[in-house]
């Protein structure tokens, strides 16, 4: 099968496209990637001369391209990841956020709709339920809860959300969407929290934690996450939800203090910093819909994941440094430098 991927130069694309190319040698992947701040052709460069692969660097946005590209590939799945990802930065500045993650992903569904696909899934968060209270660990996000997001990033893919199963209801989409809770792993831009702590302690620069560090989130290693994709996008119900998780709520202050462990580091780089404005204090999924339905169930477990991650940042430098000596800077100081 031909599977366009949005977004496949960022951190869960590019590492879905390099799981789907060695789980699926019959199958072959479009990347179609805006290259924004958070995209990094390099991160492709192991299958950027593969035949099965092809990258076209464009904008979710722009109609006039994306129906081109429909019209010349011809692709039968689409896997839509392009989006502004980043809550803090949805808080500086909101209006990108609305433009990509809901104007982008209608023009891609009107998009299938013209051309005609098999399937349109759509890769959303755990963000879009809002978020639980510490002290009920009996409570969990299920797919039938009502949306509630916090941040104008959740409630732009709330509002994507919205939009796809309106067009599988409204237009007959075969489409599919799934709620994952935070990814970890290689290839992580470093403006989130653990490729941020890794890189800080690496060059021993202060450890910023937001509030009193004890917001917790349901950590997951992003091949899982990859993988719970491929099996919906396979075998999952149309007009369906899949929630991905797997039960791994940790929280912040112990994950900053690991990293300090694993790479040995003092703990006196930890720095509390002004919180976050709207900051949700609990994450966790309850995966059972997909575990029942598809049999998912994660492989790497955090203390392992954890470890590989840290050696991933510590084995490739030069990937990250290039990254947080360039543009990165300017946006570090914006958003670290009063707090
Ligand atoms: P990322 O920020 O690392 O990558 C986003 C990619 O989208 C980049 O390559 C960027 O260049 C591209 N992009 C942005 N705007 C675009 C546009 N207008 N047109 C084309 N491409 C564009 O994001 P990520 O962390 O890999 O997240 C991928 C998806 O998964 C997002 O939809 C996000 O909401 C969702 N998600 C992320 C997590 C997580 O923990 N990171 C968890 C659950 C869901
Ligand atoms: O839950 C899924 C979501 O996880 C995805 O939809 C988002 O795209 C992804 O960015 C992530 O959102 P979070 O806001 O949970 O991730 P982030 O890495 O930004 O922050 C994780 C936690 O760490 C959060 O409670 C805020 C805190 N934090 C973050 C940063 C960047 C700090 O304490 N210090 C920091 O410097």
């Amino acid at each position: 099968m031909k599977i366009l991927v949005t977004g496949g130069a960022g951190f869960i694309g590019s590492n879905f496209i390099f799981y789907m190319l060695k789980e699926h040698p019959e199958d072959s992947i479009i990347c179609l990637d805006a290259l924004t701040y958070a995209g990094n052709l390099s991160t492709l460069k192991p299958v950027l001369d593969d035949p099965r692969f092809r990258f076209v660097k464009a904008d979710i946005c722009d109609r006039e391209k994306v129906y081109d590209l429909f019209e010349s590939e011809k692709p039968d799945y689409v896997v839509h990841f392009a989006a502004e990802s980043h809550v803090d930065r949805s808080i500086d500045d909101p209006g990108i956020f609305v433009k990509t993650n809901v104007l982008g992903t209608q023009v891609l569904i009107d998009a299938c709709v013209k051309y005609g696909i098999k399937r349109f899934h759509h890769v959303s968060t755990d963000e879009v339920y809002g978020d639980l209270p510490l002290d009920r660990p009996d409570m969990f996000f299920v797919e039938t809860l009502p949306l509630k997001a916090s941040s104008p990033y959740s409630a732009s893919k709330a509002s994507s959300d919205l939009l796809v199963m309106s067009y599988h209801r409204t237009f007959g989409l075969d489409a599919t969407l799934s709620r994952c809770s935070n990814n970890y792993g290689p290839y992580q831009f470093p403006e989130k929290m653990i490729p941020l702590m890794i890189a800080n302690a690496m060059a021993d620069k202060p450890l910023p934690v937001y509030g009193e560090g004890i917001n917790v989130r349901d950590w997951l290693y992003v091949e899982d996450h990859c993988r719970a994709i491929d099996l919906i996008l396979r075998k999952g119900r149309s007009g369906e939800v899949y929630n991905i998780g797997g039960h791994n709520e940790m929280r912040n202050i112990d994950i900053v203090k690991l990293i300090c462990a694993e790479l040995g580091k003092p703990e006196s780089l930890i720095t509390f910093v002004k919180d976050r404005k709207g900051h949700d204090m609990r994450y966790a999924i309850d995966p059972a819909k997909i575990h029942n339905e598809l049999g998912w169930l994660p492989q790497t477990m955090f203390r392992d994941g954890i470890k590989k991650t840290i050696r991933w940042y510590l084995d490739n430098r030069s990937w990250w440094e290039e990254i947080v000596n360039g543009d990165y800077k300017e946006y570090y100081q914006k958003m670290y430098g009063n707090r």
